[in-house]
């Protein structure tokens, strides 16, 4: 039994390298295109532990979507479809001089501020000012340190996981690679944009915005017919809240984020200055 199991074996393997022989003992031509791909192969295999080995010896990138973390910053409950919040965050209560009460209190812009630099920036003063401090010194951190602070952990009154763990994630992702210091191009006395191309912006506006804005920014109106807020009024208004909603898109809307379609900052500064000159009323 042994012996005709080992004899069936040996016969088995004599019929491979049969095939084995046929196969490669076609013509000189076969030989060479099947022995082409082998050569390529190994300098991508020898590549491949080169490439995998370097994210481990760097910190790790936080997992979330920072696009998205951006709409949460600014309506978390519109990106998430959830219920208005209700009643007043309860951190608010530290604060006197900001007189709104209820939603608005839940939104991390309100506290925080549209250039993230919160008592520092443009919050510092007006019916915005609560005191309270930026998050711009936040941008190098560990993400798992800035996830800690949103969910409660670093003080329980600032307790936003409720969101849940992905959501809180895509703030994270946000706040540690998408944050930007908007000061370098936006005079702070006068509001208008320093440096931007108005000619370039001009065509990204067309390309990219008019089709829903329409040509001259006054198709669609924020505000009502009485009181009307355009892109154009945005742009002049505050442009810190400009370069937010154009680099992250207006939550609950299909508006483009331009960093999703890869513009960089200097492509929504030209897009800011080249609104600037939209009608604002
Ligand atoms: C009601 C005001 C308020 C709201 C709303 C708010 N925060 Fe804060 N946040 C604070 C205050 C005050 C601090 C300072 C630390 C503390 O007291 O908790 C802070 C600290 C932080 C920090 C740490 C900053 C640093 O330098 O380390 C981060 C990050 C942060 N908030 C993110 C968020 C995000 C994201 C949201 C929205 C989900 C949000 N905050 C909503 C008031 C607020
Ligand atoms: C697919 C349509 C669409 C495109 C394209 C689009 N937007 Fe918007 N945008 C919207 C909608 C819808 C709103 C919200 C209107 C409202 O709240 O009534 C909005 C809001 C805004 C706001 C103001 C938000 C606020 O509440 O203050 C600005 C500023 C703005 N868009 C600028 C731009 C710029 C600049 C571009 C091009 C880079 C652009 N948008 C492209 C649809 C679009």
């Amino acid at each position: 039994m042994v012996e005709i199991k080992v004899r069936s074996r040996a016969l088995v393997v004599l019929a491979a390298l049969a095939l084995l022989l046929a196969a490669c003992g076609g013509d000189e031509a076969d030989t060479t295109t099947t022995a082409a791909p082998a050569t390529t192969a190994a300098p991508a295999t020898t590549a491949a532990p080169a490439t995998t080995a370097a994210p481990t010896t760097m910190a790790p990138p936080p997992e979330g979507d920072a696009v998205q973390g951006g709409l949460l910053y600014d309506k978390w409950w519109t990106v998430l479809g959830m219920e208005d919040p209700s009643g007043d965050s309860p951190i608010w209560a530290r604060q006197t001089t900001n007189e709104r009460s209820g939603t608005d209190t839940w939104r991390c812009k309100e506290c925080h501020g549209w250039d993230y630099a919160g008592a520092q920036g443009a919050y510092g003063s007006g019916s915005h000012f609560t005191g309270f401090p930026g998050i711009l010194g936040a941008q190098d951190k560990d993400p798992a340190d800035v996830i800690a602070q949103i969910s409660g952990q670093v003080d329980p009154d600032h307790d936003f996981s409720v969101l849940g763990d992905d959501a809180i994630a895509d703030l994270a992702a946000f706040i540690t690679t998408q944050l930007e210091d908007y000061s370098p191009y936006i005079d702070a006395d006068t509001k208008a944009a320093v440096g931007g191309d108005t000619a370039a912006g001009e065509s990204l506006y067309a390309n990219t915005c008019a089709g829903c804005h329409g040509a001259d920014g006054t198709a669609l109106n924020f505000g009502d017919a009485d009181d009307p807020e355009y892109v154009g009024t945005i742009a002049a208004d505050n442009p810190w809240e400009f370069f937010h909603k154009v680099r992250f898109g207006q939550p609950g809307t299909p508006m483009p984020s331009a960093i999703a379609l890869g513009w960089s900052i200097d492509d929504v500064l030209d897009v800011l200055a080249y609104a600037q000159t939209l009608p604002a009323e």
